[in-house]
């Protein structure tokens, strides 16, 4: 959800405040210092990163950390182990720099790091791992503080980078925060983060934390389609991040989300308690479905298409073209009438197929 007047007022006072500075020219590729001083600020109380500014890159959206990342680290026949089932557009990037990706299995504990190591024995080419261990992409699972050690004095043995894509970390409604890989290990992690979830994917605004050589290196590679960033819309987060306004927006929206999660568990308990079984994900905002009658997901997809309804299967998610039977069920963009609506096209699709 996007504090839409907020956003506003803050372009307004961003703008004058950069025309007033004089700085609506040339700037520096890695974002305006506003911003990145806000970033700093804001990631060290909400994430617990210590870091430098000048190792903070602002980039238009996650996607453009994530495929400069791999420019930055790429070299011949090098290739990144990837979550399987993993985010699509993470491993788009990754091939358009011309690696190959590796993927790893996911259990309940997020990639598992015994996959992991096998796959390096096999495989030395494998120089980086790619990971969502906030909440996994697409099954919503933590990874555990041991795993995250595992992963951790792995990276550190066999030399890998680990790009970490913290994309959905502003939503955790149970518990105490988890704190990210790069909190424990700035040496060996690429950071990555995203505004998207917080205030929409059409902002385009992310960021990536790294060591200040491969900060530079991103930079050098962004300018050769992209001389820089925004810069009012960068003036114009800085000021929400400085006066508080993000941090307001973003309590709203967990206490929102927490709710839509809670109501569409139930309703899905109600209405198709035979078809489909899930574990609570304790943030983020979509849910892990898995199907558990015989029902075949792409008829059931195609079924509830036909009644309004998109659905994304976990073959979406595939990386080597196998799948589990299940859905990612997004909640964040659905008031209580439209899950309502959702889980009765569910129930009758699933009739249906
Ligand atoms: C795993 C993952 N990473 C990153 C993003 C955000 O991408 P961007 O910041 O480019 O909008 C998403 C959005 O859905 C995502 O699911």
């Amino acid at each position: 959800m996007l504090p839409t007047a907020a956003l506003a007022r803050a372009f307004r006072r961003g703008l004058i405040r950069k025309k007033a500075l004089s700085s609506l020219g040339y700037d520096d590729a890695r974002g305006t210092s506003a911003l990145r001083h806000a970033l700093r600020t804001h990631l060290a109380a909400q994430r617990g990163l210590s870091f430098a500014s000048h190792d903070l890159m602002v980039t238009r959206g996650s996607q453009m950390a994530l495929f400069l990342a791999a420019q930055a680290i790429a070299e011949p026949g090098m290739a990144i182990a990837v979550e399987n089932p993993g985010y699509p557009l993470a491993v788009t990037a990754f091939r358009a720099s011309g690696v190959r990706v590796v993927p790893i299995d996911v259990d309940e504990g997020g990639m598992s790091i015994d996959g992991l190591e096998i796959a390096l024995a096999r495989d030395p080419s494998i120089r980086a791992v790619y990971v969502t261990p906030h909440h996994q992409y697409p099954t919503t699972v933590t990874m555990g503080a041991a795993r995250r050690l595992r992963l951790i004095d792995l990276a550190r043995t066999a030399r890998l980078t680990i790009l970490e894509d913290d994309y959905d970390h502003d939503y955790r409604f149970e518990g105490a925060p988890i704190l990210p890989i790069a909190a424990r290990a700035a040496g060996e992690t690429v950071y990555i983060g995203s505004l998207s979830k917080l205030l929409a994917p059409g902002i385009r605004l992310g960021y990536v934390v790294a060591p200040p050589d491969l900060v530079a290196r991103m930079a050098g590679i962004r300018e050769a389609i992209d001389r820089q960033g925004d810069g009012p819309l960068e003036e114009a987060v800085a000021l929400m991040i400085e006066d508080g306004e993000l941090a307001r927006h973003a309590r709203r929206a967990r206490r929102i989300y927490h709710a839509r999660r809670d109501y569409l568990a139930a309703r899905l308990r109600d209405t198709l308690p035979e078809a489909l079984t899930f574990d609570i994900p304790l943030g983020g905002l979509a849910l892990w479905a898995r199907i558990v009658d015989s029902t075949d997901p792409e008829r059931w997809r195609k079924a509830a298409s036909e009644l309004g309804l998109s659905l994304t299967p976990a073959a979406n998610h595939s990386i080597d073209g196998l799948a589990p039977a299940a859905f990612r069920l997004g909640y964040a963009g659905l008031d209580e009438q439209e899950i309502d609506r959702a889980a009765e096209i569910l129930k009758i699709a699933h009739l249906r197929t």
